[in-house]
């Protein structure tokens, strides 16, 4: 191979690598804190969304971006349209609906607030 097709083909991995990058991630400090609810207290539906937040909202980032959110209902519902419409977000209207539910349960409780000692 030459110098030529060599630098060539640098040249093509290069720019594959650049357009099939995903979204930039930047690191949130609430990356660092807990990742699970104790969410034993909450009604067997509740807990039912729980499992589906906690396999959906970790494909992008840990799931503790979201676990350490203080939001409120409306944050909740604002970033959920929001989430539908990234491309490859895995989740449909539906379950987006499901996990609102079970995080505007989450937001009355407290939110993060909410993880005191007891949670691990
Ligand atoms: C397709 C990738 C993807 C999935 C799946 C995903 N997120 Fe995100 N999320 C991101 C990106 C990228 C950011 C950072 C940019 C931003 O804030 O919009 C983010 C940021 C966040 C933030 C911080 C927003 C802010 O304004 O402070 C929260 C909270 C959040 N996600 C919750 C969730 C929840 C809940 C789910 C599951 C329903 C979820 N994410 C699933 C990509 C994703």
């Amino acid at each position: 191979m030459s110098a030529a097709a060599i630098g060539g083909a640098l040249a093509l991995a290069v720019a594959l690598l650049l357009v099939g990058k995903p979204e930039e991630l930047k690191w949130d400090p609430r990356d660092e804190g807990p990742s699970t609810i104790d969410v034993s207290t909450y009604p067997a539906e509740q807990q039912k969304r729980y499992r589906m937040f906690e396999a959906k909202c970790v494909k992008c980032h840990p799931v503790s971006r979201a676990v350490n959110s203080d939001f409120d209902a409306t944050q909740w519902k604002r970033y959920m349209k929001k989430m539908i419409r990234r491309p490859n977000s895995g989740t449909n209207e539906e379950q987006a609906a499901e996990i609102y539910e079970f995080l505007k349960s989450y937001a009355s409780r407290g939110g993060p607030r909410s993880l005191g000692k007891s949670s691990r």
